[in-house]
């Protein structure tokens, strides 16, 4: 394997649908808390912007919380994806990050039976479906260039995908074809 090359492509252009990277170097989603009640600051936009300056092509941010009543527990710090403030400090931080020339996507999140609740209804699936489709929303209105679901790590949508998390048998049972 030729090694210098291989490292070479790294810095090319890549395009994901209609979104041009700069180069391939793209930044994990990383949990930071430090959104005081949820609303990412100037110190926030400072530091995504710095990673932008410095080379990423593509930032993917911290998890970021859908609306809904059950998304969380004791996690005050973590950036909102909907009140006027969260959304005023989000659109601050991408203008940072398009203003060196970089590309950010939000990762949209709820912690579903990590934070508290492990049985959801009907309903509240199609409220939690709506949450997130209201998170997209409001990415693209700040000026995101995409988002990203988070679906690991056990959180909702993940705690789906397993038999020991997911005893239903309705259409949302973890056997489902899901594509
Ligand atoms: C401090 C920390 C916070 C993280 N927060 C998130 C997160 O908010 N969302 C997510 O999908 N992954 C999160 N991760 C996982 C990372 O994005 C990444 O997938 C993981 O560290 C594995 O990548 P690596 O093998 O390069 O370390 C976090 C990881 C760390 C170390």
């Amino acid at each position: 394997m030729n090694h210098s090359k291989s490292v070479e492509t790294l810095f090319t252009p890549f395009e994901i649908g209609n979104v041009k990277l700069a180069n391939r170097i793209v930044m994990s989603p990383m949990t930071r808390n430090f959104s005081p009640n949820g609303v990412p600051g100037e110190d926030v936009a400072a530091y995504y912007r710095c990673r932008a300056e410095n080379g990423v092509g593509l930032i993917i941010t911290e998890g970021t919380f859908v609306n809904h009543p059950d998304v969380v527990s004791n996690q005050e710090n973590v950036p909102h994806l909907y009140s006027e403030e969260a959304l005023e400090g989000w659109s601050k931080v991408v203008e940072g990050v398009h203003e060196v020339e970089g590309k950010i996507f939000s990762q949209i999140w709820h912690m579903g039976a990590r934070s508290h609740v492990n049985d959801y209804s009907k309903q509240e699936i199609t409220e939690l479906i709506e949450a997130f489709e209201q998170a997209a929303v409001n990415a693209q209105k700040v000026g995101f260039d995409g988002i990203e679901i988070m679906a690991a790590h056990g959180f909702l949508i993940d705690q789906f995908f397993w038999d020991k998390t997911n005893a239903r048998t309705d259409e949302y049972d973890e056997s489902h074809p899901f594509c």
